[in-house]
């Protein structure tokens, strides 16, 4: 086999083996197949696709790549939840306890964030002593004993996904919905939970700008769950503006705490309850859909929630406290609000320049090797279809940097003010599976 003459397959449109996915997927791993004939791989996928067969192939060759968590140990069935990303997702902070009170166990690897979008890791360490990496043992006796824990990703999983990404990164092979859909699922099947929802965003601060292609990533994602034995539900779910109120790794930790306790907003509550009912159908601790989101919201209202939330932060090393009282959060030196310029209704907020905003203000990476600030965010005091006045504060800058212009100027730029009252927002637009 020469990878010259599989190029050449891919760029004529033709459909790649099991075996030969393996050897691009090896050799390139064993340094034998240099960057470049991988770059022009990458492009000819971009161009010409692959089909589910090749799709699955090559997840499983990324999985194959690296160390595959084994969850055996732990008792019931395991269902792992992943977002494609967006801004101001807190999800998995609110879905993990909200999970475990009802109990389905959740062993949860998470990431960091990067850019305009932000990670669950991060988040996590705004509160003090949190402890995001843990032994093995520690992680399967902690959802054995609690049903859940929630880490960092380990750095053995799918190498041959980072190796690809980062060369996709800077030969513009990244938005190709097989080369997606593959690094996405082979990082959930390495990770291995049993079962797996899907939270595919769409809109303004996600990858998939349309729910036409969230859809269809999601189809793609869902097929190669099923036929790998990991029974997979997608939802394509709203990021046409940022979710809920809250932008930033403490603001977010605070806005969470509020959701645990019935008082978090529609969007963000609405979407915390349907991904974690469908985690909990698929975990088999109800028998449909409507059952489990009464279940869990009742999970909400009595506090159990909120306690197993408080469980977790005191079994990871955290201060426990801050749950009862978010004021010992880390909190930024200087609040600015900005004000709405004109009279009308919000029409839309570009999610993705909140999220560039923020990270401005201390709250995000712009490279990988950037620290954070914990305490920088926007709290969004109107979201699309809210009326305002001319000087209404539409929202606020929270920061330790002495120059916030550039932040404020794209913040502003993203609030789109009209006199047209915007139609109503869907929260979830499908569900797959
Ligand atoms: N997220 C991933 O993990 N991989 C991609 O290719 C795109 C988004």
């Amino acid at each position: 086999m020469r990878m010259v003459d599989l190029i050449i397959s891919k760029k004529r449109g033709q459909a790649l083996s099991k075996d030969e996915i393996n050897f691009i997927i090896e050799r390139y791993m064993a340094g034998e197949i240099p960057d470049y004939q991988m770059s022009a791989f990458l492009m000819a996928v971009c161009f010409r696709g692959m089909n589910r067969d090749e799709t699955a192939a090559l997840t499983m060759a990324l999985v194959n790549s690296g160390e595959k968590i084994d969850l055996s140990p732990i008792e019931g069935i395991k269902v792992d939840k992943h977002s494609s990303g967006g801004v101001g997702d807190k999800l998995s902070l609110v879905i993990v306890p909200l999970c475990a009170s009802v109990g389905i166990p959740v062993a949860k690897m998470s990431g960091r964030g990067l850019g305009h979008t932000g990670g669950t890791v991060d988040k996590l360490e705004s509160i003090k002593g949190f402890r995001t990496e843990m032994s093995r043992e520690e992680f399967i006796s902690n959802v054995n004993k609690s049903g859940m824990a929630l880490v960092g990703q380990s750095a053995n999983l799918t190498p041959a996904d980072k190796k690809l990404y980062a060369l996709r990164d800077v030969t513009g092979t990244v938005d190709s919905i097989p080369l997606i859909a593959a690094s996405i699922m082979s990082k959930k099947i390495a990770a291995g939970a049993d079962r797996i929802v899907l939270d595919v965003k769409a809109g303004s601060g996600a990858f998939m700008k349309t729910v036409e292609e969230a859809e269809e990533l999601a189809n793609v994602m869902v097929g190669i769950g099923n036929s790998l034995g990991k029974k997979t539900v997608a939802l394509v779910t709203d990021m046409s503006q940022p979710l809920g109120r809250e932008v930033g790794n403490a603001n977010e930790v605070r806005e969470a705490i509020e959701i645990l306790q019935g008082m978090g907003m529609e969007d963000v509550t609405t979407i915390a309850l349907t991904v974690a009912a469908h985690m909990a159908v698929l975990g088999e601790a109800f028998a449909e859909f409507d059952s489990a989101y009464e279940g869990l919201l009742d999970a909400i209202k009595s506090g159990r929630a909120l306690s197993k939330f408080r469980e977790l932060v005191t079994l990871q090393g955290g201060d426990a406290s801050v749950v009862d009282n978010p004021d010992l959060l880390p909190r930024a030196a200087r609040h600015i609000d900005v004000m709405a310029p004109q009279d009308g209704y919000v029409f839309s907020i570009d999610a993705e320049k909140i999220g560039v905003a923020a990270m401005l203000l201390g709250a995000g990476r712009k490279t990988k090797e950037d620290s954070i600030d914990h305490s920088a965010g926007i709290t969004l005091h109107a979201k699309t279809g809210k009326k305002v006045s001319r000087g209404d504060v539409l929202l606020t800058l929270h920061t330790n940097v002495s120059d916030w212009s550039e932040a404020e100027k794209l913040a502003l730029e993203a609030y789109v003010i009209s006199p047209e009252k915007p139609a109503p927002i869907t929260y979830i637009h499908k569900v797959i599976g």
